[in-house]
């Protein structure tokens, strides 16, 4: 694969520079990758080269603890390999490609799995990096599928790594859940965000393809003190009580899986929980506004907790009024913090979609796609188990996808996203 920087928009001042599988892969190793990687004037990645480049390498990878993007596209897949050799050779190509795209780089030749060659799609040719981020995860299925150790993984298996057990709301369809490996790929741009996933898909050609996916139009969460809190497809501010880039320290004890815990290899790493929520619509319209604000314990407009005057203002569980507590006990907001929950928090960074209209129903399929991260997906399920039953929010919404994802640490310079698992 070959990388130029991003701005020509002419063909013809692509100059491919070949660089076959196995010249990058086979006998070079992490070592050549990264040899290959500063030919291709990739080897900078994390010195931002264009000024909307977020930087790739590092201990943690990008797409997480970074201010969420406006877009998502997000895509799993299935395996199709039965080598764990392919396996790491797809993490090197993706690495390789993943760095130079983030970059703001727009490859010139891509050379896939199988060895093919073929010119770039060139859908984000003078876009610029847009502040696109690739975040690969590792999904239970490549660790043992139907109780077989396909790969010969089963024993680095991180026993967080089980599929999710069924839930309440929970009214999944197969083809919107699981997968093997997930590519979440965010940007300011969408064609940028479907650029980087097209790129990837084929560069997989041959050992996974894609299984179901998920665009996303507009964050639902802010994940950065410098972001103002989104609004979503209910119309209220979502992410106001977020754990935030700036609390290294609540990351560190809630997001990042820890040196001394669990599996060695997902030190630094991380583990995603995706949920398809549709929101239903029909009903929702049908509350008032005032009911809407008691099954959330938010006002719509100002985004303040109940029994406040501010966006930012504490949620007080203990504030009362007359009636009761100001915040009623089946509020979102009550059952969801961490005061109820024995401390429990998660990295919300979720979309909106909006994915048609039913045309039996005349209902629109819209909603939340919800992204969390958590050192352990048991953090959401105690979640979801409560927000399940006892919410006011869940005769609202329905649970249509689920997929569970180990995030490895960030990849070193010259190294590969899963090399702790793989190398
Ligand atoms: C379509 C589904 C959902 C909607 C519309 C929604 C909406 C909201 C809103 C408006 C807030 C208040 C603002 C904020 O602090 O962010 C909130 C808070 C929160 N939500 Fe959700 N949410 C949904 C699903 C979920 C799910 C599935 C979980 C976890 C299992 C969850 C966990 C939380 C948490 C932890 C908070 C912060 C509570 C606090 O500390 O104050 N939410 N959500």
């Amino acid at each position: 694969m070959n990388f130029r920087p991003q701005g020509s928009d002419q063909r013809d001042d692509l100059e491919p520079l070949r660089l076959s599988r196995r010249a990058a892969l086979g006998s070079a190793g992490a070592a050549g990758i990264a040899a290959l990687l500063g030919e291709a004037g990739c080897g900078s990645a994390s010195k931002a080269s264009s000024p909307t480049a977020v930087p790739f390498f590092g201990e943690h990878q990008a797409g997480i603890a970074t201010p969420a993007q406006k877009k998502l596209s997000f895509t799993a897949l299935d395996f199709t390999s039965t080598s764990a050799t392919e396996l790491r050779e797809l993490l090197q190509v993706w690495t390789q490609a993943a760095a130079a795209l983030t970059a703001g780089h727009t490859p010139s030749t891509l050379t896939d799995l199988s060895g093919a060659a073929t010119p770039d799609s060139l859908e984000a040719l003078g876009l610029g990096a847009s502040r696109l981020t690739i975040t690969i995860g590792l999904g239970p299925g490549l660790f043992e599928m139907e109780g077989e150790d396909r790969l010969g993984l089963r024993a680095r298996r991180p026993a967080e790594l089980a599929p999710l057990p069924s839930l309440p709301g929970d009214e999944m369809q197969p083809l919107r859940s699981g997968g093997d490996l997930c590519i979440q790929a965010c940007a300011d741009d969408p064609q940028v965000a479907f650029h980087a996933t097209h790129t990837l898909l084929r560069l997989a050609h041959g050992a996974a393809v894609a299984r179901w996916s998920q665009l996303g139009f507009s964050r639902t969460s802010s994940t950065s003190r410098s972001q103002a809190t989104p609004r979503n497809l209910m119309g209220f501010k979502d992410g106001t009580n977020n754990l935030k880039l700036e609390d290294a320290t609540a990351l560190d004890r809630h997001v990042w899986v820890a040196t001394s815990e669990g599996a060695g290899w997902m030190s630094g790493g991380t583990y995603l929980v995706a949920r398809r929520i549709r929101i239903l619509f029909d009903v929702w319209d049908a509350t008032d506004v005032e009911a809407q604000e008691q099954a959330v314990g938010r006002r719509k407009l100002s985004g303040a907790p109940l029994g406040a005057q501010n966006e930012h203002d504490p949620v007080d569980l203990h504030a009362t009024t007359a009636n009761g507590p100001s915040i009623p006990t089946d509020a979102h907001v009550r059952l969801s913090a961490p005061e109820t929950n024995g401390g429990i928090k998660i990295l919300r960074r979720g979309y909106s979609y909006f994915d048609g209209a039913d045309a039996e129903t005349g209902q629109i399929d819209a909603g939340l796609f919800f992204i969390s991260f958590q050192r352990d997906p048991q953090q959401f399920v105690s979640l979801q188990r409560r927000l399940g039953v006892d919410d006011a929010l869940a005769k609202h919404l329905s649970h249509t996808g689920s997929a569970l994802f180990a995030c490895p640490p960030g990849p070193r310079r010259g190294s590969f996203v899963g090399a702790s698992l793989l190398s």
